[in-house]
């Protein structure tokens, strides 16, 4: 039986999802909500608001869709998967019913989730609007600097403040109360400062089994050697030196199946992406979040590993049958650089005409803030292409991405050029 198939989203993420899914043998038609010119490419496109859910349902039930594929976390949170449980019990949704969302949609929730069913995470305490003030600067002095600062509800990436001392962390917080991330900062976790390298896993699950996809690492400061402001995500790289066989085991050990295992005994209905954001601390692994998506731009590089049918996973996993499913990874080193308009992330001019696209012969592109102008592909947001290249080792992917994006350009276009070089002593 073949599908046809929806996904949500108009990302560099979502481009490569539908990049892998267009090549799936079981697709009849691909559909993107609402996509962007890249995703065009392989996917019909409709410009439909995915929180508009009832406009999105009756584009699905006009084009007999049968699975929808949730890119971002927003629909998620919002409980797009609970309208259609309600409205087309039928259509297999790879996204979790907004209760699994909270892991991502309220810092609080993953904590206390991750505390119930002992996952290795950094200690913490949460505390709700200015009554806790004193109370929350009391727990503030029982930690060593940094201070890690986090708005309990989605803020956009921008909800973590990471403060080197406590009278900067006092006053942090006061404004985190008084506002500073709107609603989604009326109550802030506190939490200890955890010091070692970070890595990106994700898991597919069906709620009660679960494949490994390839892990990765992002890159998400604006500047290279990891300076400057942070961003959505400037590169990735997969696989990653450091995730080793044994790494991975204590991951899969001590993370990923007490994770599986909390949903399941805390009665939540999951089935979808989990991306568990670790940090490597002395070779141990601890949690630093949970989210119910894929990473933006590690899915860029993961998808080019993936040598399975996604489709035929994202299937059996909607449907409870993922038991039977086998992934298939590639040993291939990918690296993904993104190509950003200057001046993000902080205001930046958009409009401007992307030359060059069409020159690209040893990697694959991905859009991610581009819209058709008069017939020309241009600029359209703060992260604008991804570009992923492959090679035998991480010297070779680099050296393949780097030539491939100088075929690109647009006016102010930034890159960093030093995605993956921190890894480079890891990995002889
Ligand atoms: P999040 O929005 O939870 O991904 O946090 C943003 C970034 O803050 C993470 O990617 C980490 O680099 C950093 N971070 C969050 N929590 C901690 C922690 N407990 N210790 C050290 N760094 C952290
Ligand atoms: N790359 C990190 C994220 O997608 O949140």
């Amino acid at each position: 039986m073949t599908h046809n198939v929806v996904i949500i989203g108009s990302g560099g993420r979502e481009h490569a999802l539908a990049w892998k899914i267009s090549q799936s043998k079981i697709l009849n038609k691909l559909y993107a909500l609402p996509g962007n010119p890249g995703i065009g490419n392989v996917a019909e496109l409709e410009n439909i608001n995915p929180s508009d859910f009832a406009k999105v349902e009756e584009f699905i039930r006009a084009k007999d869709i049968d699975v929808m594929v949730v890119g971002p976390e927003n629909p998620l949170v919002e409980g797009i998967s609970d309208y259609f449980a309600e409205k087309m019990p039928q259509l297999l949704v790879i996204g979790p019913k907004s209760k699994g969302a909270q892991l991502e949609g309220s810092k609080q929730f993953a904590k206390e989730f991750m505390e119930r069913h002992s996952i290795p995470t950094a200690r913490f305490k949460s505390f709700t609007s200015e009554k806790d003030y004193d109370a929350a600067c009391q727990f503030l002095k029982e930690l060593k600097p940094p201070y890690v600062l986090k708005a309990d509800g989605l803020a956009a990436g921008k909800g973590v403040l990471i403060l080197d001392s406590l009278a900067e962390a006092e006053a942090e917080l006061k404004e985190m109360f008084a506002g500073k991330f709107g609603s989604a900062s009326s109550t802030v976790v506190i939490e200890e400062y955890l010091s070692g390298i970070e890595l990106s896993v994700f898991v597919l699950t069906d709620g009660k089994d679960y494949l490994i996809l390839p892990e990765a690492k992002d890159y998400k400061r604006i500047g290279e050697g990891d300076t400057g402001l942070n961003t959505g995500g400037m590169g990735a790289v997969s696989p990653v030196p450091f995730a080793t066989e044994e790494f991975m085991k204590k991951v899969e050990e001590r993370v990923i199946i007490p994770t599986i295992n909390g949903l399941k005994s805390d009665n939540i209905d999951y089935k979808g992406f989990i991306f568990i954001g670790l940090m490597n601390c002395n070779s141990d692994p601890y949690v630093i979040e949970y989210n119910v998506r894929m990473g933006d731009p590690e899915t860029e590089a993961v998808m080019t590993r993936i040598e399975s049918d996604l489709l035929q996973h994202l299937v059996s996993a909607a449907k409870g049958e993922l038991a039977s499913e086998k992934i298939e990874i590639s040993e291939d080193q990918a690296l993904t650089v993104i190509a950003v308009s200057g001046g993000y992330p902080e205001s930046y001019d958009k409009g401007f005409e992307i030359k060059g696209l069409e020159s690209l012969t040893n990697a694959t592109l991905f859009h991610s803030g581009t819209k058709e102008i008069d017939g020309k592909i241009c600029t359209s947001g703060g992260r604008v292409l991804a570009i992923t290249a492959k090679g035998n080792d991480i010297f070779e992917a680099k050296k393949r991405c780097f030539e491939e994006v100088s075929k690109i350009s647009f006016d102010k276009m930034y890159y960093r050029r030093d995605i993956g070089d921190d890894l480079i002593s890891l990995s002889k």
